[in-house]
């Protein structure tokens, strides 16, 4: 076992736990999941969701942080290191590099998202949601992001921290935040909840969320659910497979892989039914994109009684698990840069945090002086968002999916698994090896059009 990977080894299997809950849970679960569900009409796209975690996150999620304890270094080396112990091509390295190259482009503009949430802790605070009505909200949010001054200041914030923390090494600090911000988070979600439930409209948000409607997803809306599931995970982008490089050899991978995505899944569920009860008691859009918590829930806080406070706390909550997904989302990088260059760690964090930091002005304009400027259709922050998402996440899963099912040496794999059943541990070999690459390249066949479903 080296010890020259970039943060050493977690000092425990909650460290580790903790750590990946905190890379899972983010602003995927609570900003995302409602509002692409919501443009996606519901129902349906979350059984897909649901599906794809159950049947596709789950067994790749091992598969990921198997590679990495195998290979104990940044996603390239690790592929490469497992390649080459299960004498197979070392150019296998180029997924590594590929999810890799995600980590760095989500983070672009996940960090403008994560500015939002910080902005709005400050403007919760202040008071300017109490009493607001939809209009007054909607003002209030369209006035930060038509401000590029606003969105890069908050975008600049988030990534120092960001390179900091990263820099500094990450574990204490993230055991802590995660230790108490997660209970604290789902509590306030379920004081939402409480809130939706009152509002009369629950059952229609419990309708919209759980009875699939196939007549309303398109194959790009089920694109979008699988693309989902390993966005919400932090699958292949390098994020999994890092955390697994420093996770003690005694640890059940299967166990802790379960707990964190059953986690993962249940705050996303939470936080839609917090939201969409708010939704549609208030006549607003489902699909109204990516503002939609942040036009829904300050109309719940600010009729609340301490709204003002309950609201910034929330906020605050949000902000720190985007912050835990954010530090996930640089380690990869500057691992990479560690291992590749002998840069120090300070250095490292450096190079990786100001290259993401001007790719995210790209999406930091495209919600005002840059609106118009479109890449096949869609705007900056929405190209980077579907290019990763949609593409390169199922791409990258896929192709790791068959490298642990196909190549890698399974006495490895039977080893690092360390669960006595054969059965079990087929079956997880046949999830990874068929059920994922099929499932994958049909839904890819269908949107170029040679399949129709
Ligand atoms: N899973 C995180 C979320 O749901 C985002 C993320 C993606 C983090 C990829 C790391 C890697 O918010």
């Amino acid at each position: 076992m080296s010890n020259t990977n970039a943060l050493g080894i977690w000092s425990s299997k909650w460290a580790f736990i903790l750590a990946t809950t905190g890379a899972a849970v983010g602003l995927g679960n609570i900003w995302k999941f409602p509002y692409i569900a919501g443009e996606n009409g519901g129902g349906a796209f979350v059984l897909i969701y649901l599906i794809c975690i159950l049947f596709i996150g789950i067994p790749l999620m091992i598969a990921e942080v198997m590679i990495g304890r195998r290979g104990r270094q940044n996603p390239d080396m690790a592929m490469r290191n497992v390649a080459l112990g299960s004498n197979k091509s070392i150019q296998w390295r180029w997924v590594g590099a590929l999810t890799i190259i995600s980590s760095v482009l989500i983070l672009s503009y996940y960090s403008v998202i994560a500015g939002w949430a910080l902005d709005y802790v400050f403007l919760s605070f202040a008071g300017y949601f109490k009493g607001a009505n939809k209009e007054q909200v909607d003002l209030i949010f369209n006035q930060l992001i038509e401000s590029p001054w606003q969105l890069s200041f908050w975008h600049t914030v988030v990534i120092g921290t960001t390179v900091l923390v990263v820099s500094l090494g990450i574990e204490k600090g993230l055991e802590r935040t995660v230790k108490y911000i997660f209970p604290a988070m789902l509590g306030l979600l379920l004081v939402i909840v409480g809130y939706s439930l009152d509002t009369g409209f629950f059952g229609h948000g419990l309708t919209f969320l759980f009875k699939p409607n196939f007549d309303k997803i398109s194959a790009q809306g089920v694109l979008s659910a699988v693309g989902h599931a390993f966005f919400t995970l932090s699958l292949a982008t390098g994020s999994i497979m890092m955390y697994g490089a420093y996770l003690p050899r005694e640890v059940s991978i299967p166990k802790t892989t379960l707990f964190i995505a059953a986690a993962d899944t249940l705050i996303a569920l939470v936080a839609g039914l917090a939201i969409f009860p708010i939704v549609f008691a208030h006549g607003l859009e489902p699909g109204a994109g990516p503002g939609l918590i942040f036009q829904t829930l300050p109309l719940a806080f600010g009729h609340m009684p301490y709204g003002d406070l309950f609201a910034s706390i929330f906020f605050l909550m949000l902000v720190f698990a985007a912050f835990t997904s954010a530090i996930s989302l640089l380690e990869p990088s500057v691992a990479w840069l560690i291992e590749y260059f002998g840069a120090s760690r300070k250095k490292a964090a450096l190079i990786a945090g100001t290259t993401i930091w001007i790719l995210g002005f790209g999406s930091v304009f495209s919600f005002n002086i840059g609106k118009n400027v479109h890449f096949l259709g869609l705007n900056f922050f929405e190209f980077v968002d579907v290019l990763t998402a949609n593409y390169m996440l199922p791409v990258g899963g896929l192709l790791i999916a068959v490298f642990t099912a196909w190549k890698m040496n399974r006495e490895y794999s039977y080893y690092e698994f360390n669960i006595e059943s054969r059965v079990v541990f087929r079956t997880w070999i046949y999830a990874l090896g068929i059920l994922c690459p099929f499932a994958i390249a049909i839904i890819f066949l269908n949107i170029i059009g040679m399949l129709k479903i």
